[in-house]
């Protein structure tokens, strides 16, 4: 493979200044980041400590293989929503490997509202699980919960993807031999305790984990019995009487400890095999990449950039170099694994939706993952395009990236707007992963061509309010926390992140194409 050429200077005034630009960037995504992981002066966090109880991040920590990396995803979540009491919506999930098997793990923050679960919290429970079932991983619950939020519950309780999603999910892993452990930390209350329930294996804590469909006020007020938490649904009572549990541990160390072992019996995953290389590392160092892109989306990006950041020895076969030059693609690897790449350089045209379409049949032949990398304001528009057919291209293009059975990662490294969002593996093409850089807006289109439309049709006036809305609606924090990306990923660690969901998505056999290959 050839070596990217790369033309950036990077001792450049410009560059200097867009490295100086994306410091204020970074400034912001980590102290948000820091902000819900750092809880330490929160009562509940102290609350929690006192009674013995881990964090669920350390939970997660002792639960994994030792020296492993935990991929968290949409860490974010619900933030700058409920005046930011839901921070991670209440929720940690990612993914870690236990003894050696990528798994799903999921794991309620007591500390947050007593783990109970906003629209953010089912939509990143059951999104989590979506990646398991994609995924072919292992599922482990870490439960500590008080189920509905009682004040959203009109938002959460009865819709098809709601709270109940979450047990039927469960129901079809099983089926589908993808394993479903709970280790039950805290309280599993009401709907909640069906989760624990619908596993195939379940641990409970002693004088800590309890799991009941009515609590003690609620069988009170219901039936007028009084009985404590314990003898209701306790961890004894569960592991001797009711047989809904079935492993009691000592305390959350030893409950870790358990589950571990259960891993020890599970069958291994039936991977796809792939023509693994030796791991070389880019040219240039990663951190180049906060000179290389823009915060003004409107500047243009050479994606050849930022491949050379990214890729094995920044090397990169480029396919049909000189044809529908406003897309790039071609193969290479990351971290020894062999992908394909797609990268927007400009507006989509007829030409370039064809390459990409080819390029993508290819791809889904020779079983090489796609990532693509967005940065696309959308489909050319005019005239002249749309009679030589620009809506067809761009449907054969569409049609590729769905039909694709290949696994998808697509990383948001500038804009997201309008059809492009679609041709390039957006959310509802259900990629394996869907990650965004802090500077990255998405949106149907930028605020001020929005207004301008709106004015053209209705000679509107107050388009300056509309450009505020879709500048705020268009903002990276306002995607991740309503979980329409799996997170925001520092440029800088974008190569780790890509490793390991490629590592991930391999964990299954990738189907063969129905049909040849149609040049386009
Ligand atoms: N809905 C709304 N808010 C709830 C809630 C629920 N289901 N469960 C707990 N909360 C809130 C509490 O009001 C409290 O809010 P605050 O911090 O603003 O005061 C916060 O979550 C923490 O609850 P608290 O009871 O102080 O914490 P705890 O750790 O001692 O107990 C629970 C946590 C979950 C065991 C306990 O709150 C409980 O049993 N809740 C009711 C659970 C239930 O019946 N759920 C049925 C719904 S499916």
């Amino acid at each position: 493979m050839k070596t990217i050429a790369v033309h950036i200077d990077v001792k450049s005034a410009e560059f200097q200044q867009r490295m100086a630009d994306y410091r204020a960037v970074l400034t912001e995504f980590r102290s948000r980041h820091d902000q819900v992981i750092h809880r330490e002066n929160d009562p509940a966090v102290i609350k929690h400590l006192e009674r013995g109880k881990m964090l669920a991040r350390k939970r997660i920590q002792l639960l994994i293989d030792p020296n492993t990396p935990f991929l968290e995803l949409s860490a974010l979540a619900a933030c700058d929503q409920y005046e930011n009491q839901f921070p991670s919506a209440g929720i940690i999930t990612g993914i870690g490997v236990i003894h050696g098997r990528e798994t799903m793990i999921v794991a309620n923050d007591a500390t947050v509202k007593g783990g109970t679960y906003v629209k953010e919290t089912v939509k990143k429970h059951i999104r989590a699980q979506e990646i398991a079932l994609q995924n072919n991983l292992p599922c482990v619950y870490l439960v500590d919960s008080g189920g509905i939020f009682l004040p959203e519950q009109a938002n959460i309780f009865a819709d098809r993807f709601n709270f109940g999603r979450i047990f039927n999910n469960q129901a079809l892993m099983s089926a589908k031999g993808i394993p479903q452990i709970s280790v039950v930390m805290g309280s599993c209350t009401a709907g909640g305790a069906y989760v624990p329930a619908m596993s195939d294996e379940t641990i409970i804590v002693r004088n800590q984990g309890t799991i009941f469909i009515g609590g003690p006020p609620l069988v009170k007020a219901a039936t007028g019995e009084e009985v404590s938490g314990e003898e209701l649904g306790g961890a004894v009572v569960h592991t001797s009487i009711s047989g809904v549990a079935d492993h009691l541990a000592e305390n959350d160390v030893d409950a870790l400890r358990k589950c571990r072992a259960i891993f020890e019996t599970l069958p291994l995953a039936n991977r796809q095999p792939v023509d693994l290389q030796p791991t070389v590392a880019p040219l240039f160092p990663a951190e180049e990449l906060y000179g290389i892109v823009n915060v003004d989306l409107k500047k243009s990006v050479d994606p050849h950039e930022i491949i050379a950041r990214l890729t094995d020895g920044s090397e990169f076969q480029e396919f049909k170099e000189q044809y529908g030059m406003t897309i790039v693609t071609g193969f290479a690897r990351i971290m020894g694994i062999p992908v394909g790449l797609v990268a927007n350089k400009g507006f989509l045209t007829t030409e370039a939706s064809l390459k990409a379409a080819h390029f993508i049949e290819l791809c889904n032949f020779r079983k090489l993952p796609l990532i693509f990398l967005q940065n696309i304001s959308g489909f050319i528009v005019g005239k002249k395009y749309e009679q030589e057919g620009i809506a067809r291209a761009g449907a054969k293009l569409i049609h590729a990236v769905a039909t694709a059975s290949v696994p998808k990662i697509t990383l948001v490294t500038g804009g997201s707007y309008g059809a492009g969002n679609y041709a390039m593996a957006g959310r509802a093409f259900d990629p394996n992963f869907l990650f965004m850089w802090p500077h990255a807006k998405i949106g149907v289109m930028g605020g001020e061509q929005a207004a301008g439309v709106l004015q053209s049709i209705h000679s509107q006036k107050g388009g300056q309010s509309l450009v505020q809305q879709f500048e705020a609606e268009s903002s990276v924090y306002y995607a991740t926390s309503r979980i329409w990306d799996d997170g925001i990923v520092d440029p800088a660690d974008t190569r780790n992140v890509l490793a390991l969901a490629l590592t991930v998505s391999l964990n299954r056999p990738i189907e063969a194409p129905k049909t040849g290959i149609y040049r386009m």
